[in-house]
């Protein structure tokens, strides 16, 4: 490189760099890449190479500086040119259009067309470009003045560092704003791996945003998984465009990162159907949302309304619901797993959070007790989390009487009595007795569960029941009741004992070989792990007679899950079940793989008439398919069922994705 002169490098620099950012606008900002990561590594390293021989030939918004300063002691300030101004909000519908009506009247209009736009659950910030080039990015602050966060900000790869030209310009000065957030699956994996490490873990994304951006070493921001989205046209020496919904389209083709949900509404009623669409679909969405913000289009109509003191008087925010709420907890009790696990869970006075009544809420295990320091009697923030089961966020100390009580586990188990055991370690304490009571019962429900043997009316009242009467002691006990045996029992009536031998009687005849493996209750193998066990070994016997070294060999397999699993396999009494099970007539062997998907990825949204979701994976893997969750630029074909998500759907057609119906799907498959 060296060979170039000054000059040329000068040229061939500036190229690189237009050439470099483009691709970076067409994969991280637009998601659809012309070419391949070699090539642009090849591209990036040519510049690399022109700028080590010329250092003097850097600019701020080299792609190579996208990492680079060194750590900084603390993080200078910024003082924005205009307020960085918060938003009302509402919760209630009444509100929303109290509001909306008294826009109505100060500007003397009828109707007013609004922006819809998801309300971000990030960290806003503040985007500087002076000549098209990023200077400045600050967090909010106190609304005039921020932390400045340029370095962090610029490893976010979707943020331009120099704005694309429109119409053969770029503007002299603008200033853009947006969130900044992390998606929640990406979150929930660097959650884990700073678990992993020892290091410190956050309570959601947008604190792990925040986390992220406020680092001194922008080194430690560019390893974590961040993303923007703009929101808002500030200061500019440039014609503002005359609407909302304009200015969001602008900074589009400038190259910075817009959400593709934002909607224009021509009424208030449109949007109440907005808020309720987005509501049902905020657990789909890959990011965490808390709202709706609505904004009236007109930027005329803006200064007609203006601002109060902190918030505009032409943007509202309509909440969703709060998914934390305090309570207090009334007791703490263990219970006991299918394993012998002791889990801590504490009963709450009733709470409802997010549209369900929240009564329980696990505590996981004697050391999130004491991190936590939750205390019998504790007030508790409780939080329901999209789909995720509650838990408890913190507890309040400021509001204790005195009359609170640590609580620690048993070291006897509540059940049997046995001893308690917690290894050296390990977080989980454990009842060493595998004849426990409660043992037993939780290793029957779960064999009779849905994604394992399918018992229909094998519910918690009667296992208990039949583990309390001694008509059960094992899995294969269930397999032999007699009518006899369970008219026997309390409150059990003559059809209602007829339905679930029944149901027995069907289960042993329709379990396949991968849902007899999950029910078994074999230690790390969950619904997805048995499926590949079934695939691997094809019947129990070759499960029974596997090595370690056979279960390494299967994909995303770890020494300690093959070791425990082989130990599972060997044990005598397990063995004795499976044999048992096997005299029974229950002896499934892999279901017969067809190749009639081999190759093709699939993803299932929605309800499917004639089969499960579970079912639906299972019969696109006996065909040699590759069921997944999420819609990719890999996915085959996207099966939409009744009231499917539409974020899978916006995905497939982002993708181009082939959509088909369930009719097309069972073709497929050859049903
Ligand atoms: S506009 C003057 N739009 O909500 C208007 N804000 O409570 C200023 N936020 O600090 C805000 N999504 O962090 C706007 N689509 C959106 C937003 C949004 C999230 C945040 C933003 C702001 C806070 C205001």
């Amino acid at each position: 490189m060296t060979s170039m002169s000054k000059k040329e490098a000068t040229k061939r620099a500036a190229e690189l760099r237009e050439e470099l950012a483009y691709h970076n606008h067409r994969y991280y900002v637009l998601d659809d890449p012309v070419i391949s990561d070699a090539d642009y590594d090849e591209l990036k390293n040519a510049l690399i190479a022109i700028e080590d021989a010329y250092p003097d030939l850097v600019t701020p918004d080299s792609p190579t500086q996208r990492v680079g300063g060194a750590p900084r002691d603390e993080l200078g300030t910024v003082h924005h040119e205009t307020a960085m101004l918060s938003l009302d909000s509402v919760l209630e519908e009444e509100a929303f259009h109290r509001l909306y009506n008294n826009c109505l009247k100060e500007l003397d209009r009828d109707t007013v067309t609004l922006v819809a736009e998801p309300k971000y659950d990030g960290l806003s910030v503040e985007l500087v470009y002076n000549k098209g080039t990023l200077t400045t990015a600050s967090t909010r602050g106190d609304g005039q003045t921020g932390e400045d966060i340029t370095p962090n900000v610029k490893t976010i790869h979707e943020v331009p560092l120099r704005l694309r030209k429109t119409n053969g310009s770029v503007p002299d000065h603008l200033v853009v704003r947006g969130e900044v957030y992390m998606n929640k699956n990406e979150f929930e994996a660097f959650n884990k791996q700073q678990e992993g490490k020892g290091a410190k873990t956050f309570a959601n994304p947008r604190n792990a945003a925040a986390g992220s951006l406020r680092q001194l070493d922008p080194k430690v921001t560019a390893q974590r998984p961040l993303h923007i989205f703009c929101w808002q046209i500030g200061p500019t020496s440039s014609a503002m465009p005359n609407t909302q919904w304009e200015c969001l389209e602008c900074l589009k083709k400038m190259g910075m990162k817009i959400d593709d949900l934002p909607a224009k509404l021509e009424h208030a009623e449109e949007a109440v159907e907005w808020y309720q669409k987005l509501q049902k679909e905020r657990d789909d969405l890959p990011y965490e949302i808390d709202g709706c913000v609505f904004k009236v289009n007109d930027l005329v109509a803006h200064e007609t309304l203006g601002t109060r003191t902190a918030s505009p008087r032409w943007a509202i925010a309509w909440k969703f619901p709060p998914r934390r709420k305090t309570t207090r907890i009334k007791t703490i009790e263990a219970y006991v797993g299918r394993t012998g696990a002791l889990t801590p869970v504490a009963t709450l006075e009733p709470v409802h959070i997010g549209g369900v009544e929240v009564t329980h809420v696990s505590l996981h295990n004697q050391d999130e007790i004491d991190r936590k320091d939750i205390r019998v009697g504790d007030h508790v923030l409780v939080e329901r989390a999209g789909d995720v089961i509650p838990h408890v966020v913190k507890s309040i100390p400021d509001k204790r009487s005195g009359d609170e009580k640590k609580y620690v586990l048993p070291d006897t188990c509540p059940s049997c009595g046995g001893p308690v055991v917690r290894p050296k370690g390990e977080a989980i304490a454990r009842c060493t007795n595998v004849s426990c009571p409660a043992q037993i019962k939780q290793r029957i429900m779960h064999f009779g569960s849905k994604g394992a043997l399918d018992i229909d009316g094998l519910g918690e009242k009667l296992v208990a029941q039949l583990v309390d009467t001694e008509k059960v002691t094992e899995l294969t006990d269930v397999l032999e009741l007699t009518k006899d045996d369970l008219t026997e029992l309390e409150r059990m009536a003559d059809t209602s004992a007829d339905n679930l031998l029944h149901a027995i009687r069907e289960a042993k005849g329709k379990v396949t070989l991968a849902r007899l493996v999950y029910g078994l209750g074999i230690p790390h193998v969950g619904k997805a792990g048995a499926r590949q066990l079934a695939a691997a070994f094809g019947s129990l016997d070759n499960l029974l007679d596997a090595t370690v070294n056979d279960f390494l060999a299967l994909d995303d397999m770890g020494t300690i899950m093959a070791e425990a699993i082989h130990a599972w396999c060997t044990n005598d009494r397990n063995r004795k079940v499976v044999k048992e099970l096997q005299r029974q007539g229950i002896n499934p062997t892999a279901e017969k793989r067809g190749d009639r998907l081999a190759g093709t990825t699939i993803v299932v949204t929605g309800t499917l008439e004639s089969m499960t979701r579970d079912e639906a994976r299972e019969a696109i893997q006996a065909q040699g398919g590759n069921p997944t969750g999420n819609v990719s630029g890999n996915t085959d074909y996207l099966v939409v069922g009744a009231n499917p998500g539409s974020t899978k759907q916006q995905d497939a057609d982002k993708h181009g994705v082939n959509t088909i119906d369930e009719k097309e799907f069972l073709k497929l498959l050859g049903r």
